[in-house]
């Protein structure tokens, strides 16, 4: 999204608001893997068919978030010291493609006791005066507790233990409140769930940890996996308690400081267009991007649909020849270049309404000190990652620079789904079918960051070539999402009215919940640019005034929206009341935009709010 905005700038003529501060080289926009997020901001024609085109409150909504935690940063920014440190998380993980992994030679994988990598890093941020300023972690695993039935915009497992995290430091402020950040990025996360229980047939219980993922009744549809916790939110809850923990403990104890210089390196490259050396007689190439069929069948984390089923190597003239007839065929070229990918989708070769996938990619390194931070636009799996990492250091090792600690910090920049092994690649599991530049993208790769890697070692940053500018495509116009109606409310009722009330008593662990007469929530987001939907607060009879205790982005509320005919729709707010809740009275709050329409070319959006009775929370 951001990565659209800036080129955004660049086509409009725009200034920088901080003039050449920060730069393509220097920034890095580092995303999550999410089934719960809204969708719909990126560019390229693959990632907007699903939401239907182009949503602009969402990208809005992200654009102007980046760009104001820029500014936040930017306001408070002082001198500081960073420590770093390291540790395993257990018992958060599995390789969800197990199968490709055992690919990887036996001599390889004897190095490593697991086949996911656990450690943690973590950089701890202080200032001057040993204040506590924020931190910086990335760990390998999917956000993806949450599974594809959830409805409810949320920050999965990373974003829990985040939350949990800087509700810590900052005591009594609200989520977003307060100056204590607390960062947990992803890295090599391409082939590594949450869901720990691993897979099994839901329909059957069966085991389906087979290399196709599939189940004797139902095939692939039906091999899912779930865990630990009884439900996704359960799951969820303990995954990010796990990372939390972890990262609590080593916050605690860093220690070492990381000093230097502060470099960084940035290239963008035609992922479609690299030769890469093997050795001194063989030199590959990458390919134009394209799907394999696995693709198609998802993973236990998230299955597809109709008959796709991992571990493809061969397609199926059915499909073949209504992607021939609706799409169009891949070329020779193309066929041979993504060898032994059975081509689903030639994304590479899909031009309209604009190109389905990315050929320039960004690839950045940034090093402070003895640390490097390696940007990787995509989702490396375990064996990836590890072999980039050990690569760049070896870069840096023999260019002048010993004893780096690289990190991978993945999905940076633009998205270009995974990069497996050469290996992996040949089993076309899940991730390999998604390694949209071929077999030899994890070696372009390496080729790619060892050179960025010697110009930082060797002080030659300035000059790397920059390298091919990513095209910007307007969007603007490309969406099939219906303009809102206008909202409707019940007879003798009001948006907000009650519909169901909250009960006058309720305990600690159970569930506070209050239905009001709603109106489309895309109306709050067209017309606030930030927008609560919900409160939850606590009387104080001394002052005789209502605290804001919780908000929508806490862990135990729940904002559901109900639609209903002709533009009616109502609201069912829900507040888990979390063990340890101070006796007392509270009440929930809804807060809405309905529409309006004044004629037929002129509508308007109104806020209104609404609230619930008073209740008591007594003791347990
Ligand atoms: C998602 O999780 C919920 C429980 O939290 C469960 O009812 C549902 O079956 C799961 N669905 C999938 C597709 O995993
Ligand atoms: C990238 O390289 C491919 C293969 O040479 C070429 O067809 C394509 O036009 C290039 N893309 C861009 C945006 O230059
Ligand atoms: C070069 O790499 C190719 C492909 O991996 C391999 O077949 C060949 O044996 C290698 N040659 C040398 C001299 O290592
Ligand atoms: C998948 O389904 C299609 C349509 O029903 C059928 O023609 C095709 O043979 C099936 N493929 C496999 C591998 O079962
Ligand atoms: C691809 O190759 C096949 C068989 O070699 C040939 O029949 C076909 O015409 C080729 N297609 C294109 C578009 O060149
Ligand atoms: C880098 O560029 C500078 C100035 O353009 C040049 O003098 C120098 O030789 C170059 N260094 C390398 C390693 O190419
Ligand atoms: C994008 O297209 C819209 C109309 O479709 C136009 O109003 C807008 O100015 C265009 N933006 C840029 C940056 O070209
Ligand atoms: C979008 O706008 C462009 C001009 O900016 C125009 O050529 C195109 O027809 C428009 N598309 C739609 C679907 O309105
Ligand atoms: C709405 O209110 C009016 C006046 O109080 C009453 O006569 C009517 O029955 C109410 N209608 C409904 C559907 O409750
Ligand atoms: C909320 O709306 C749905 C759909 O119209 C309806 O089934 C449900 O009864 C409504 N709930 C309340 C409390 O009115």
């Amino acid at each position: 999204g951001m990565w659209l905005e800036i080129s955004d700038w660049h086509s409009l003529g725009c200034h920088y608001k901080y003039g050449e501060l920060y730069r393509h080289d220097n920034v890095i926009l580092s995303g999550t893997h999410t089934h719960s997020g809204p969708g719909g901001y990126f560019q390229y024609t693959l990632f907007w068919i699903t939401s239907k085109g182009l949503i602009k409150p969402s990208l809005n909504a992200i654009v102007n978030g980046i760009v104001k935690s820029i500014d936040i940063a930017h306001q408070n920014m002082k001198r500081g010291r960073l420590f770093i440190n390291r540790g395993t998380v257990e018992n958060s993980q599995i390789n969800r493609s197990p199968f490709s992994y055992l690919e990887n030679p036996a001599s390889e994988r004897s190095r490593y006791s697991s086949n996911t990598d656990k450690e943690m890093v973590m950089l701890k941020m202080v200032d001057e005066n040993e204040q506590e300023l924020g931190l910086i972690s990335w760990f390998a695993v999917h956000p993806v507790s949450m599974n594809n039935t959830n409805r409810l915009v949320n920050s999965d497992n990373m974003g829990y233990a985040s939350y949990l995290f800087e509700q810590e430091k900052n005591k009594g402020m609200l989520p977003g409140e307060g100056s204590f950040v607390a960062a947990f990025a992803s890295s090599n996360l391409g082939d590594v769930s949450p869901n720990t229980k691993g897979p099994f047939c839901i329909n059957t219980g069966d085991s389906c940890d087979n290399p196709e993922s599939t189940c004797p009744v139902g095939g692939a549809k039906m091999c899912m996996a779930v865990g630990p916790g009884n439900d996704m939110f359960d799951s969820t809850r303990i995954i990010g308690q796990n990372i939390y923990s972890k990262a609590k403990e080593l916050y605690e104890k860093a220690s070492q400081e990381i000093t230097g210089p502060l470099s960084s390196a940035h290239q963008w490259v035609n992922m479609s267009d690299v030769s890469v050396e093997l050795n001194a007689t063989h030199t590959v190439k990458t390919c134009k991007p394209a799907l394999g069929y696995s693709f198609a069948a998802g993973t236990i984390d998230g299955v597809g649909a109709f008959n796709f089923t991992q571990g493809s190597i061969e397609g199926d003239p059915f499909w073949d020849e209504i992607r021939d007839q609706l799409l169009g065929e891949p070329s020779n070229e193309t066929k041979a270049c993504h060898k032994p990918k059975p081509i689903l989708l030639s994304t590479g070769e899909m031009t309209w309404p604009h190109p389905w996938h990315p050929d320039i990619v960004d690839v950045q390194i940034v090093a402070i000190g003895s640390l490097a931070i390696i940007a990787v636009p995509g989702e490396f799996t375990t064996m990836s990652g590890r072999r980039l990492r050990e690569a760049v250091e070896r870069e840096f090792d023999s260019h002048g620079a010993p004893g780096m600690d690289v990190v991978i910090a993945g999905l940076c920049n633009v998205y270009t789904h995974y990069i497996t092994t050469y290996e992996e690649y040949q089993v076309q599991r899940y991730e390999a079918a998604s390694t949209i530049y071929g077999p030899h993208t994890l070696s372009a790769y390496i080729q790619l960051y060892r050179e960025l890697a010697r110009s930082i070692a060797m002080n030659t940053v300035q000059n790397l070539s920059r390298g091919p500018e990513p095209p910007f495509f307007n969007i603007t116009n490309l969406t099939l999402v219906p303009l809102l109606i206008a909202d409707l409310e019940p007879v003798n009722k009001t948006f907000g009215d009650v519909l169901q009330e909250v009960r006058q008593q309720y305990q600690p662990t159970e569930v506070a919940e209050v239905t009001f007469v709603g109106a489309n929530p895309r109306n709050s987001a067209e017309n606030a640019t930030e927008h609560n939907f919900l409160t939850v607060e606590r009387y104080t009879s001394t002052s005789d005034s209502w605290h804001v205790v919780q908000n929508d982005a806490s862990w135990d509320t729940r904002f559901y929206w109900t639609k209903g005919l002709l533009g009616l729709s109502n609201v069912t707010i829900e507040w888990h009341i979390p063990h340890g809740t101070e006796p007392g009275i509270y009440r929930i709050r809804y807060f809405g935009h309905y529409k309006k329409r004044l004629s037929n070319s002129l509508a308007i959006s109104i806020p209104f709010e609404g609230t619930s009775s008073a209740f008591e929370i007594t003791t347990l």
